[in-house]
């Protein structure tokens, strides 16, 4: 990888800023439907990255290094194996559960619930130790819960990826995991202004091997918790299962908050390789919450990190 692949920050910026007034070009001229305000969601400077140690990864970088266990459990697997995933138009979200609009919704009509889009770069860290800076384009996924209505005895909100085996080769070969991959977040998690629903990256719509057409993001947790093309979200009160709790619940928790002072049992989470496409890539020391303590930490007041990992 080139030191020129890397877009320090500044230069998206301008890119960006150009993009902002391109889309309100094409709103003006009445060719804009939800997929133009789905790109261009404009960027939101309260969230940035302000860190001359943290610059934006390559858009090249993170759409082929990814984790989409679905397709293969290569690295640089998902990439080159989307091509044969139509991703169904329209695509549909069940939601279910402890909630008064339940109804089985197109993604545009849950677009147009949240309200318009906006971009926000977020640190995001894997479980595994690397970590990138990312573009998100999306909505915070509290303005969709407001207006889902969930009743009040709603504690979690689950959420289920895509799991179709003839559009992911690696479910029919790894019959033993158990897929569907799943997910959940507390009810206070869920609506935390941090958490979002992503529908794009780097100003484009989601590529499939990030997990198009929608996918969680909720950055002071580990990369796993982030699931992808999501087909359903249930509110209820019972902790959801999670398909890596199932798999391996000494490693991985269901709260996953990313915290240098608790080791993963097979590495260190102290630090973390910088995805900067070095052959020796840049080591940082990881922060807890990912860099985000100030804004979430007062959720897990009194609760011990290192039980409820
Ligand atoms: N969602 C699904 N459905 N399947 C997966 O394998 N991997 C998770 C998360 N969401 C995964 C998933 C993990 S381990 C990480 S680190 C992130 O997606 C990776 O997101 P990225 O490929 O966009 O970087």
């Amino acid at each position: 990888m080139s030191k020129l692949e890397v877009t320090p920050e500044h230069i998206y910026q301008e890119r960006r800023r150009f993009i902002g007034h391109s889309s309100l070009w094409i709103a003006a001229a009445g060719l804009g439907g939800w997929l133009p305000q789905q790109v261009f969601g404009k960027p939101n400077p309260a969230y940035a990255v302000d860190d001359p140690s943290r610059p934006l990864t390559s858009e090249k970088l993170a759409t082929s290094y990814n984790n989409f266990y679905e397709f293969s459990l290569e690295k640089d697997g998902p990439k080159d194996l989307v091509d044969k995933w139509t991703v169904k138009s329209p695509w549909t979200v069940e939601v279910t559960g402890l909630v008064e609009q339940k109804k089985t919704y197109k993604l545009e009509e849950l677009m147009e619930m949240a309200g318009p889009t906006e971009e926000r770069v977020y640190r995001f860290r894997c479980v595994e130790a690397w970590s990138m800076v990312v573009p998100w384009t999306g909505f915070e996924l509290s303005k969709l819960i407001a207006k889902l209505k969930p009743k009040s005895t709603a504690k979690y909100v689950a959420f289920t990826s895509h799991a179709n085996p003839n559009d992911f080769p690696n479910i029919k070969k790894m019959p033993y995991y158990p897929w569907p991959y799943t997910e959940g977040l507390t009810m206070a998690e869920a609506q935390h202004p941090l958490a979002m629903i992503a529908t794009g990256l780097y100003g484009k719509p989601l590529p499939k091997q990030n997990g198009a057409p929608l996918r969680l993001v909720v950055p002071w947790k580990y990369g796993f918790k982030s699931i992808k093309s999501i087909v359903k979200i249930e509110f209820t009160d019972q902790e959801p299962k999670t398909l890596w709790n199932q798999l391996a619940p000494k490693e991985y928790g269901f709260y996953a908050n990313v915290n240098p002072e608790v080791d993963h049992p097979r590495w260190s989470q102290a630090t973390e390789r910088v995805l900067d496409g070095k052959i020796f890539p840049t080591r940082i020391k990881t922060l807890k919450f990912n860099g985000y303590e100030k804004e979430v930490s007062s959720l897990y007041a009194g609760i011990d990190l290192k039980k409820f990992y």
